[in-house]
């Protein structure tokens, strides 16, 4: 009787885990990003992510000002949510990114990122994110220099580096970016270790490796795993990486 309460508690907190365990992890972390996606066919797509090895939904927000192009606002996120089994990591491509924190987390995000470029006051975004109970996320353009964050390498969840220019899906992968995850690893060193690298943009089989290997923890794929004859394959392929077996 005792043991089988026990496993009722276990099993209560293992659901519990399934979709709010953000950031906790022993493996690296695969996004793939919904502005691939087949957008008159969200539902398929998203019911293919959910039965893939991915670990969360990669949401793409853009305006048309922070940058040249426009993706979906909150009535798609809200949709998507609906139907995700796996968290929303909600990447805010937009000027003045203070005015829909709230509206992303009611969409359901559990991570939240915005662009260090669009934030005159980036200290109090991120507490405004962690207020709504939402990881912190900041996303820096390829032009960026990781140094800037240095005085607030403490109080950020997740660096989401730009391995394109923020804008469009497909694009051809900056191999810069390989020193800027070694320059925040460095950085975040003895100061917060539990730091997230993120590389978002050109992400295929060829560079997931090394960047693994190098340091970034979540990799986002659009194009390389919706366009690919088999998604969950794909996903599985991405996921399956040992950075250990990687040569740099
Ligand atoms: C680009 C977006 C990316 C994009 C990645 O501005 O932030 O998330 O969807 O797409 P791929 O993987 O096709 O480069
Ligand atoms: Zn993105």
């Amino acid at each position: 009787m005792h043991n089988g309460y026990n496993y009722l508690i276990f099993c209560l907190l293992l659901h519990h885990q399934t979709k709010k365990e953000v950031m906790s992890h022993s493996k690296h972390v695969i996004a793939p990003s919904v502005l691939a996606a087949d957008f008159a066919n969200l539902h398929k797509d998203i019911q293919m992510v959910n039965e893939s090895e991915a670990d969360w939904f990669h949401i793409d927000i853009m305006d048309g000002v922070f940058v040249p192009n426009i993706s979906f606002g909150s009535p798609v996120m809200q949709a998507i949510s609906r139907h995700a089994g796996k968290p929303l990591d909600v990447h805010l491509m937009i000027v003045d990114p203070d005015r829909y924190l709230q509206t992303c987390k009611d969409c359901g995000a559990e991570i939240i990122t915005v662009h260090y470029e669009a934030c005159t006051h980036l200290h109090r975004t991120l507490a405004a994110i962690k207020e709504l109970g939402c990881k912190a996320g900041v996303a820096l353009n390829p032009h960026t220099p990781t140094h800037l964050l240095k005085d607030i390498i403490h109080d950020i969840d997740l660096v989401c580096l730009m391995s394109v220019n923020p804008g469009f899906g497909g694009q051809k992968f900056i191999q810069h970016t390989y020193h800027k995850i070694a320059e925040l690893r460095a950085m975040a060193a003895g100061i917060n270790d539990a730091l997230m690298i993120e590389i978002d943009g050109g992400v295929t089989l060829e560079n997931a490796g090394r960047l693994l290997k190098t340091g970034a923890d979540v990799l986002v794929a659009g194009s390389f795993v919706f366009n690919s004859a088999t998604p969950l394959d794909t996903i599985k392929a991405l996921k399956g990486i040992d950075p250990s077996r990687q040569e740099i």
